[in-house]
């Protein structure tokens, strides 16, 4: 469904990730794993071209929606974005309540009648697990709310949009254990309604999560993906020895 061949990414003519090619599946969850400086977080915001936003970044290379390529997939940026959300390390809730957070992303799906908003509301809401904790309390601020409800709120609010691929960065890792491990309850949950590609430095929850897994490594200086595959098979064996010592902990 959404997939990249040889994807190059530089800022300022430096380049930090050659020739990144892979495929994430409709419906399954893909783990980016590797080193710091390898280019994860740069090829999560390529994949929705938030890079555009970046000055001095260029991309090269291709990468396509359903056998497209994204510019003919997707009439604009905005409406790529639409279809491909971006959950951060740090949840960013709008500085507004609860109930408006979600409200504007349904309205950029046009128009709905009060009834119809206050349903997809409780809808994503339940979907995130956090009705049952803020529906007293939807217009007070998001940032009322724990890191823990307003990551969940965050992913409630890319929810709204409807889209089909869900692009995750460390999503867990400013959280603490307990509100980390709701987070990837939900996203475990959201396997198969879904496609997910999540960066992640936590090599257990990758194994835990992830159908499939890419390893991105620096070499020479510049990120390149090393290792392609179905996650427990490479966490079981893999021909390439940097990354056997990585999964096992022993390196990076
Ligand atoms: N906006 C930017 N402008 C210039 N250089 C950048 C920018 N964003 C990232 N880089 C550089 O690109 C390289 C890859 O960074 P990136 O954030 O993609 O790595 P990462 O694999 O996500 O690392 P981490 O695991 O630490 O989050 C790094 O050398 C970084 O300094
Ligand atoms: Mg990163």
């Amino acid at each position: 469904m959404i997939s990249t061949q040889k994807l190059s990414i530089s800022y300022h003519g430096r380049t930090v990730l050659r020739n990144a090619s892979l495929v994430a599946e409709p419906g399954k969850v893909l783990a980016l794993v590797g080193p710091s400086g390898c280019g994860k977080s740069s090829f999560l915001c390529a994949l929705n071209r938030m890079t555009d936003l970046l000055p001095g970044a260029r991309v090269s290379g291709q990468i396509t929606f359903d056998g497209q390529g994204i510019e003919e997939a997707f009439a604009s940026p905005v409406e790529l974005r639409r279809n491909v959300g971006m959950i951060f390390q740090k949840p960013n809730p709008f500085a507004m309540s609860i109930r408006r957070n979600i409200e504007l992303a349904v309205r950029e799906h046009g128009r709905h009648s009060r009834s119809d908003r206050q349903r997809i509301i409780e809808s994503v809401l339940r979907d995130v697990g956090l009705w049952d904790e803020v529906h007293d309390r939807l217009d007070h601020s998001a940032l009322e709310l724990s890191g823990g409800q307003q990551q969940r709120l965050c992913i409630a609010r890319a929810l709204a949009l409807k889209p089909q691929v869900l692009l995750m960065d460390e999503p867990c890792s400013a959280l603490d254990p307990i509100a980390a491990d709701r987070v990837e309850q939900l996203i475990r949950s959201m396997r198969g309604q879904y496609t997910i590609i999540i960066v992640t430095h936590n090599l257990a929850q990758a194994r835990r999560l992830a159908d499939h897994m890419a390893v991105f490594w620096i070499c020479e200086g510049v990120g390149e993906i090393i290792e392609y595959g179905e996650t427990e098979s490479l966490f079981r064996s893999s021909a390439n020895p940097l990354v056997t010592s990585y999964l096992s902990g022993r390196s990076g």
